[in-house]
């Protein structure tokens, strides 16, 4: 980690500078080590920046600027268009399954984030996300992995980022389930950075207790400094690796690699390219993809304007910004690394969230627990870097085949894990009547069993072609592949 100063009073002097005297103050009254302790972490930060971050982003609110002129974002169909499409696709696929074979794709997870909504009390990684064996989100993820490296013959090297939060329990975790048979040289973990929480009235970074800051990590979009910082970035390059498959680690129905998105990606030339779904309605809490000035946007469902949200395709009859964000990426690594070249120049901008924080208040020597927002985090996100791209790609993909995220704590959201278990059991349901399998269903058209293919047998439906499988499932009936 970088050190910004090198004196005890150059830091006091950063410090009361950018609006931090209490914590100038806080150093000046601890002594031996535990002043020592509290210097260590606050050299880390390069006070300039968080004041100028403090300024923009806590101490004024007008920090998310809306491009003018937006317009709904072209996207390729989910079922191509004509013959021509069909061919385009195909050979999309071809040309993504050979960068596959040839070894030129990582897998990238993002896995740094707090998990706040579930409640869950481990990494989220470790939550037991399949309908049957209750099998842990990463070992589902490496289940699809040993199935694309075995399909294809090859090595797909997983980079799985946490944060200082949630890394050792999540490389424990991996430890201890002997990776999952995964190759370890072939798995690689790193942290991405942290950032203070700040007051939201006054802007002072909270501390957690005397002798350090509150901290969280600093957004998805963190991401890309981190990937360069703890050298993955320089991992892919030895190992030949072109292009790089970002998904999160709380959506179990992703296809972790996806043949026929890389090819999109890479035939196009695309440097970020992204999947997208048909938004359910106007203000759903999804990114709206728009197009300004030949550049890709998302903006935020909760900072699009309702008017345009609204718009109806007379064409269609759908919604004009149909094209929901959910998180799913390629990325050229040549691009990252244009990106991150220069670490302080990312380009990226924060976006600030107002959480309640606990904090050690300094003025009276305790820990307080508020009973409301008190504080504003600042978090980059990734999708911020596709108006930085020349060229982009958005290919629509279905919900039912491929988005049911864990986010919220069942009864407490829509995105819970129940919902997410449902969509795989519905899943498995659609695949196995497609090869013939006869499932009950109830009054309410859900499956009446309960089904769960893992990953490592299939991706496809076609893929259960090689499979002994049964005529039907009754209701109650338990199936497990
Ligand atoms: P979310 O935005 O859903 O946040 O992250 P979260 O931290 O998982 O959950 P809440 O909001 O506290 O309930 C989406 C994805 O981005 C990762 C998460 O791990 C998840 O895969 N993420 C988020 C990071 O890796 N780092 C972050 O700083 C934030």
């Amino acid at each position: 980690m970088s050190t910004h100063y090198t004196s005890h009073e150059e830091l006091v002097r950063a410090l009361n500078r950018n609006g931090q005297e209490h914590l100038a103050q806080q150093l000046n009254e601890l002594g031996g080590s535990r002043r020592e302790e509290l210097f260590q972490q606050l050299v880390t930060y390069d006070w300039e920046r968080l004041g100028r971050l403090v300024q923009t982003y806590v101490l004024s609110e007008g920090a998310v600027k809306i491009p003018e002129e937006l317009q709904p974002a072209p996207y390729y169909p989910m079922t191509p268009a004509g013959p021509d499409q069909e061919a385009q696709y195909r050979a999309a696929w071809a040309k993504g399954a050979q960068l596959v074979l040839e070894g030129k794709v990582a897998l990238f997870m993002v896995a740094g984030g707090q998990g706040s909504r579930l409640g869950f009390e481990h990494p989220k990684g470790l939550f037991p996300a399949s309908p049957i064996r209750r099998l842990s989100l990463f070992g589902w993820f490496a289940e699809s992995l040993h199935h694309m490296q075995r399909r294809f013959r090859t090595v797909i090297p997983w980079y799985i980022m946490t944060s200082q939060t949630n890394h050792d329990a999540t490389v424990g975790f991996f430890e201890e389930n002997d990776y999952f048979g995964l190759d370890p040289q072939n798995l690689m973990f790193f942290s991405q950075a942290m950032l203070p929480a700040f007051d939201l009235e006054t802007g002072k970074a909270l501390l957690k207790s005397p002798t350090s800051l509150a901290l969280s990590p600093n957004g998805h979009g963190g991401s890309l400094t981190a990937i360069r910082e703890s050298g993955a970035l320089a991992d892919m390059r030895r190992r030949g690796i072109e292009h790089i498959s970002y998904i999160q680690v709380d959506n179990p129905l992703v296809r972790p690699i996806d043949p026929l998105f890389i090819g999109l990606h890479a035939l196009a030339d695309s440097e970020m390219s992204s999947k997208m779904l048909p938004k359910r309605e106007p203000m759903e809490k999804l990114g709206n993809f728009c197009m300004c000035a030949d550049k890709l946007w998302v903006i935020e469902y909760s900072d699009m304007p309702v008017a345009l949200a609204e718009e109806v395709d007379p064409g269609t009859g759908r919604l004009r910004f149909l094209a929901g964000s959910i998180a799913i990426h390629v990325l050229r690594v040549d691009f990252v690394e244009r990106l991150t070249a220069d670490p302080d120049q990312l380009g990226l901008p924060f976006h600030r969230a107002e959480k309640a924080v606990a904090y050690w208040d300094p003025a009276c020597g305790a820990a307080v627990s508020p009973s409301g927002k008190n504080a504003v985090k600042l978090e980059m996100f990734v999708f911020d870097a596709l108006p930085l791209c020349s060229r982009t790609v958005i290919l629509e993909t279905s919900r039912e085949e491929e988005f049911a995220p864990i986010k919220d704590a069942d009864g407490r959201g829509l995105d819970s894990p129940l919902v997410a278990r449902r969509a795989l059991i519905e899943r498995g349901a659609r695949w196995l009547e497609q090869n013939g399998v006869l499932v009950a269903r109830d009054a309410a058209e859900e499956v009446a069993g309960m089904i769960e293919i893992s990953p490592f047998v299939a991706i496809y439906p076609e893929d259960l072609q090689a499979y002994e499988l049964p005529a039907q499932i009754l209701e109650g009936d338990t199936f497990l592949l």
